[in-house]
């Protein structure tokens, strides 16, 4: 049979500029349910668990990160042409070399290490809210916790904290929808920190200690090794990576939380429900919620022809409720018996979150803290949520009252 080409297919689509968030959402939610892909404003979506992790896992489809610059109208040449291979977007032989080589450092055993320094954080972090029973849960708590883990992980002193804060902040601005008018400030960041990475990477090579950049510094693979430039990009993907994405999914658990007081007592009494409370957290709502991927050749796919330059969103929060794969998907239980297949939030395939790791075990130490310390969690007021098209979603502000401890 030959291939109909994708432009002839009769899709519905979900680019309807009338339509409100909340409609759009609920368009492509009531589609998942019938259709395996959709048109969108740059492309099409897979929105079924088995197409999203088909598609994430074939290797025709490459990783758009690359591209987010041009996609987001940006033309500075200089901006452009100084960016480097970084691992969120190498394919090929390129990407596999760079996983090889850093993979071990973020095995489970080394987040665990960190384990007692992420309830020290978070705990210090309630401290400063506990005795009032009311904070921003978004502001107070989510959004400084990545930071110092991130920090300490590298090796940067406290004292810089406030620094990869702000740089973390300003490099990240990248996703947002005015980028033209941060490109400088974005640059200056980037500059910054590539200056600071490459001072501490010569630190570390005359002083080796037990953090990453002595352990990446170290990493050898069969006679190959880092080199100074692939240190400082490690440096910035951990922070582009492992600080809004954390930060968005711990905000989005506690805003889910206050709708479910008896799941939070559960956390509460029972720690050894943090992980699979995390996991049911990030399948039923994740906060990255799919990501992109655009044909390097022309692809066939279920009979359809893809031509090379296609751009494929893959809808995890769709597969997510996939009825084919998790159980009454649309209900929210931390209890819930494992379904087999994972929870695709951390993504699928060559490019499966690096950190996945670490930001589990991030979560898995803040939320029984959180639910300890906040008993009688409930919204102040209400929940101003990002916009659902926003990269990394979650909370901006998430007001809450509780009996102060
Ligand atoms: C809850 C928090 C997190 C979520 C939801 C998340 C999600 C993801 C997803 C979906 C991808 C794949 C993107 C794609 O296929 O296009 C990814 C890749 C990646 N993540 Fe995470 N992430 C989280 C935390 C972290 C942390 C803590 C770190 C670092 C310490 C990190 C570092 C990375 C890196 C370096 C990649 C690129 C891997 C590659 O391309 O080979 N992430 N993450």
């Amino acid at each position: 049979m030959t291939s109909r080409h994708a432009s002839e297919l009769d899709l519905p689509s979900i680019d309807d500029p009338e339509l409100s968030d909340a409609e759009r959402q609920e368009l492509v939610a009531s589609l998942a349910q019938d259709h395996w892909i959709v048109r969108n404003a740059i492309g099409y979506s897979v929105l079924q668990y088995a197409d999203v992790v088909a598609v994430l896992r074939d290797k025709r489809w490459h990783s758009a990160t690359s591209k987010i610059p041009e996609m987001m109208g940006i033309t500075d040449p200089e901006f452009l042409e100084n960016r480097r291979v970084s691992i969120l977007s190498a394919e090929g032989d390129v990407h596999t070399r760079l996983r090889r080589l850093v993979g071990k450092s973020f095995s489970p055993r080394s987040a665990d290490r960190l384990r007692p320094f992420m309830r020290e954080v978070i705990s210090d972090l309630v401290d400063n809210v506990a005795s009032t029973g009311r904070a921003d849960v978004a502001v107070d708590i989510c959004e400084p916790y990545p930071i110092p883990i991130i920090c300490e992980l590298l090796g940067a002193p406290r004292d810089d904290w406030q620094l990869f804060s702000r740089w973390a902040e300003d490099v990240l601005r990248i996703f947002n929808g005015n980028v033209l008018e941060e490109l400088d400030v974005i640059k200056q960041a980037q500059a910054e920190l590539d200056e600071y990475s490459r001072g501490l990477i010569a630190d570390r090579r005359n002083d080796p200690r037990d953090d990453l950049l002595t352990e990446l510094i170290a990493a050898e693979e069969a006679g190959d090794r880092l080199s100074t430039d692939e240190l400082v990009m490690m440096v910035d993907a951990v922070i582009i990576g492992g600080t809004d994405t954390t930060r968005n999914q711990l905000g989005c658990a506690v805003g889910l939380l206050t709708g479910y007081p008896e799941q939070w007592n559960l956390l509460a009494d029972d720690p050894d429900l943090a992980p699979p409370a995390v996991e049911e957290v990030m399948r039923y709502f994740g906060s990255v919620r799919g990501t992109v991927r655009f044909a390097s050749e022309d692809i066939e796919y279920r009979d359809v022809l893809f031509p090379a330059g296609t751009i494929m969103m893959t809808s995890m929060a769709m597969a997510n409720r996939d009825s084919s794969v998790f159980d009454d998907p649309g209900t929210f239980d931390i209890t819930r018996e494992p379904s087999g297949q994972p929870q695709l939030t951390f993504g699928s395939g060559i490019h499966f979150c690096l950190g996945a790791a670490l930001a589990r075990a991030e979560l898995q130490e803040a939320l029984p803290i959180l639910a300890r310390r906040m008993p009688d969690l409930a919204v102040d007021g209400a929940i101003e949520w990002k916009p659902s098209t926003t990269a990394i979603f979650g909370p901006a502000h998430l007001p809450v009252t509780f009996t102060p401890t």
